[in-house]
């Protein structure tokens, strides 16, 4: 040990009992978030992921300011076009829109979202406070029949006016519209136009940034006419009948934001979240957010919403991300290869709030590298290392502070405030860049105090102390100002410099001396390991393979309903009715069964008899062309369409389980 050497005398302390930090003056405030709820007839994408990222970050922010939070998000899940997507995958739109959802919500756990409630559209607690709310704008007089023709658009679920086209198609969907007559209900929304205008005027900072505000305000200057809010049952099943009356059924738009108030009213939360709602959405729904939301609020008797937060869209190749255009990028391919952290910092780091950002992996990298490596990776493992070499690991008590030292502190004391008022004015990436400033302050102080030089001076050991407890404090501050984006970064930093138990909230990162003197830290480990640039460059020129698209995720509960047993083949013959078919009599202990499989272009009947083969036992039987099918056999069949039946590795007796 090189203290030891050296014979410095170093007093070992017993960690100290934590010191209470005082709630401060500040009252506990109330914050209430939203993401938009997702249209299931698509899964994620990074654009998904970014507005429920941000959310998340926004929310455990105020959780850190003990603030009494609410973050809400869901799926939307009626209307025209997830009734077309359920239809082309072969699923009933229940079986559809029970999949979808259950893939957002298994992506947003896997990304660590800790989101309060999810609502989908399609649950009854959702569907009973939008017919309330419709009831009560129809008995106002807000709302009459009528018909209406003119440009549908399918793919963004509602009429669009000529002016909005662009080269013919809705530049909402990308899609062109189609002519339609319809006779429908009509919510009068052109009655609420001056009233909004007003309040917009009135309220500058209610949609923001003021581009969006601008944009909401030059549709108010024209004529905003009245909102078809239903559509016909027969042409539409899928969605919530009006409750006067159900040969219509509602709009999707107004059924869909009415979730941001159903999901408090189902749990009786609305007095106290309402009134603090803040939305978070995209630029490609401001009409929806700005002009019909206010208006369905002000005639339902609802308050108005706090602020709708508005960014920009992430682009991929300068692109919008499209299928067609083969540019989608999933969050879970990151997460798998840079981790939730970093994935998570890139996001908010690399997005001006309300403008366009650039999507890149290289992007990410160059991040990870330089904020998370080289910043406050490196100031970690430094620091570590030069308490392991000249302290034992344990963290000293601070001698009298010079300039150099109090100028440090006070760069990390003054950062709760900035940060604070960053998050207030939707700079997100300008909060994290004074985080990283002051960790960059705290790389330089290392630099400039030169504790390796202090260290060979035994006269110099209560100046080495104070370097060290510095650069101690300073990691605890970033901690805790980080936890938002980093969540699991941020503790694993803690439970290395052996704070794992200290203060959390966010006034202790405005106090200095938390760690207690003597605390033991663990040995230096790499936060963030470096990407290798030319590496990532070089498989990035490489074709990407397709990213496989994954089903729900189910429970190992869920798995245990499939029955699935080792059958022997005793009979193969070709379908009398059908040439794809083999009618294939199999053997399962002491049952025997038929089963028709599709497997005929691939398997000669005489090839089959006496194959050990994998049986789904429990499915329903179905007719097959006249002939009744008991189960059915498993196969691998790759992008090709070729197929290898499932068999046995090692011969067990037919009639086994496999699980
Ligand atoms: N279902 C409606 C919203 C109803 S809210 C009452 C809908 N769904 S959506 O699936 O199309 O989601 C749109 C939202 O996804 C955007 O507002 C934004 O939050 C997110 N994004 C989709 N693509 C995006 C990018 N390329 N970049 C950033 N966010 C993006 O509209």
């Amino acid at each position: 040990m090189e203290t030891a050497e050296a014979g410095i005398a170093v007093e070992r302390t017993e960690p100290q009992p934590l010191p209470e930090v005082s709630g401060g003056e500040r009252e506990r405030a109330t914050f209430y978030a939203t993401t938009p709820i997702f249209y299931v007839n698509a899964a994620p994408h990074i654009g998904h992921a970014y507005t429920t990222t941000l959310v998340d970050v926004v929310t455990r922010f105020h959780r850190l300011r003990g603030d009494d939070t609410f973050f809400l998000t869901g799926t939307d899940e009626h209307g025209e076009k997830v009734a077309k997507a359920a239809e082309k995958a072969g699923k009933t739109p229940q079986q559809y829109v029970d999949d979808v959802s259950g893939q957002f919500r298994a992506t947003w756990d896997r990304l660590g979202i800790q989101y309060d409630e999810f609502i989908r559209t399609t649950e009854e607690r959702h569907q009973k406070v939008v017919r309330e709310v419709l009831q009560r704008v129809y008995d106002a007089g807000d709302i009459f029949y009528g018909e209406y023709s003119g440009l549908y658009c399918v793919g963004a679920e509602r009429f669009v006016t000529e002016k909005e086209l662009v080269d013919g198609t809705c530049p909402e969907s990308d899609e062109p519209p189609e002519y339609r007559t319809e006779a429908n209900y009509f919510f009068r929304m052109e009655k609420y136009r001056p009233w909004l205008r007003e309040t917009l005027e009135e309220n500058p900072g209610l949609i923001r940034p003021e581009r969006y505000r601008n944009e909401v305000l030059a549709m108010l200057r024209e004529p905003i006419g009245d909102l078809s809010i239903s559509r016909p049952r027969k042409r539409v099943p899928w969605g919530i009948p009006l409750p006067w009356d159900d040969e219509h059924v509602t709009y999707v738009w107004f059924d869909a934001l009415i979730n941001y108030y159903s999901a408090l009213v189902s749990k009786g939360i609305e007095e106290r979240y309402w009134p603090h709602v803040e939305h978070f959405i995209a630029k490609d729904i401001v009409k929806p957010h700005g002009l019909f939301w206010p208006i369905m609020l002000k005639a339902a008797g609802i308050p108005l919403y706090q602020h709708l937060n508005v960014h920009g869209y992430w682009l991929v190749n300068e692109r919008k991300m499209s299928k067609s255009l083969g540019n989608v990028v999933r969050p879970l391919d990151l997460q798998r290869k840079y981790g939730n952290d970093a994935f998570r910092y890139y996001l908010l780091r690399d997005m001006n709030f309300g403008l366009d950002a650039s999507f890149s992996e290289s992007g990410i990298a160059e991040r990870i590298n330089s904020d998370l490596a080289n910043d406050l990776g490196n100031l970690l493992n430094r620091t570590l290392g030069m308490l392991a070499r000249y302290r034992d690991g344990a963290v000293p008590a601070a001698a009298e502070l010079e300039e150099v030292d109090t100028s440090l502190k006070d760069a990390f004391l003054a950062l709760p405030a900035v940060v604070d008022a960053r998050f207030r004015d939707l700079q997100f990436d300008r909060a994290l860049e004074a985080v990283m400033e002051a960790v960059r302050h705290a790389n330089k102080y290392i630099s400039e105090t030169q504790p390796w030089e202090l260290a060979k001076d035994p006269a110099k050991a209560a100046r080495l102390d104070t370097v060290l407890n510095t650069c101690v404090e300073s990691l605890r501050c970033a901690s805790i100002l980080l936890e938002p984006v980093i969540p699991g970064k941020a503790r694993e930093l803690r439970k290395q410099l052996g704070i794992k138990r200290a203060p959390f909230a966010l006034d202790s990162a405005g106090q200095w001396g938390l760690v207690p003197p003597g605390t033991q830290t663990a040995p230096a480990g790499p936060l963030f390991p470096r990407i290798d640039l030319e590496a990532l460059e070089k498989a990035m020129a490489e074709p990407q393979p397709e990213p496989l698209e994954h089903k729900a995720e189910i429970s190992i509960h869920d798995f245990g309903h499939t029955e699935l047993r080792v059958v022997t083949v005793e009979k193969a013959e070709p379908h009398p009715n059908a040439n794809k078919l083999l009618v294939l009599t199999v053997r399962m202990g002491p049952e025997t069964r038929t089963v028709v499989s599709g497997i005929r272009d691939h398997y000669q009947p005489g090839d089959l008899v006496g194959k050990k083969l994998v049986l789904v036992a429990n499915l329903q039987p179905i007719t097959l062309r006249g002939v009744r099918s008991e189960g059915m056999i498993l196969a691998a069949e790759d992008d090709d369409g070729r197929l290898s039946l499932v068999t046995l590795e090692q011969d067990l007796p037919d009639g086994s389980e496999v699980h």
